[in-house]
């Protein structure tokens, strides 16, 4: 296990609580789908400053490359806003990086990123990360919205995949 609930969960009130005080006047939380929705989920219910919430959807362009492009826009105008982009997992940057240049085109009035998780051994692109949970090392990693080929995503906590049959481990996990 890296990350059990009760982690988590003080993880996230503790996210919640900086997000708050940042921003007493209300904030516009940006989810990357897909893997954002659990830590969102519960991000949200931690604050109590005025909050809205929208999506972007990304594909890789090619798997590997690191390079996305926008499969779903926001439908938010953030012109003049104060917008905290939420991810699941900061890895390489380049997705940040990309989604950041992206929403400033749009004249924020400021523009922060927050990430349930922070891998920074794997940074390529340096990249301002305000808000981070938990860091974590080189291995890959799923649940809490985090997923292998789609599976895990349901898990209540963030398990490390072990090397080997990683479908047998997300299944094994799911069902006992
Ligand atoms: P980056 O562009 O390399 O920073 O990649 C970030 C994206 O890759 C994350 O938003 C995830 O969707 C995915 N990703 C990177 N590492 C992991 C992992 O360990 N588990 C699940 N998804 C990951
Ligand atoms: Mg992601």
């Amino acid at each position: 296990m890296v990350v059990g609930r009760e982690e988590l969960r003080a993880g996230v009130a503790r996210l919640g609580a900086e997000i708050g005080a940042d921003y007493p006047d209300g904030v516009v939380l940006v989810g990357v789908l897909k893997g954002c929705i659990p830590f969102l989920a519960d991000l949200v219910r931690a604050l109590t400053v005025p909050v809205e919430v929208d999506f972007l959807a990304i594909s890789a362009y090619a798997e590997g490359t690191g390079r996305v492009r926008l499969v779903k826009d926001l439908d938010t105008d953030i012109a003049d806003r104060d917008v905290v982009l939420v991810e699941d997992i900061v890895d390489t940057g380049l997705t940040l990086t990309y989604l950041l240049g992206e929403l400033r085109h749009r004249d924020p009035r400021s523009l922060q990123a927050c990430t349930l998780l922070d891998r920074t051994s794997q940074r390529i692109v340096p990249t301002p990360v305000r808000y981070v949970g938990f860091d974590v090392d080189d291995d890959y990693v799923v649940g809490y919205g985090l997923d292998h080929g789609e599976r895990g995503r349901n898990l209540d906590m963030v398990v490390a995949l072990d090397q080997g049959d990683a479908d047998a481990y997300v299944e094994s996990l799911l069902h006992g």
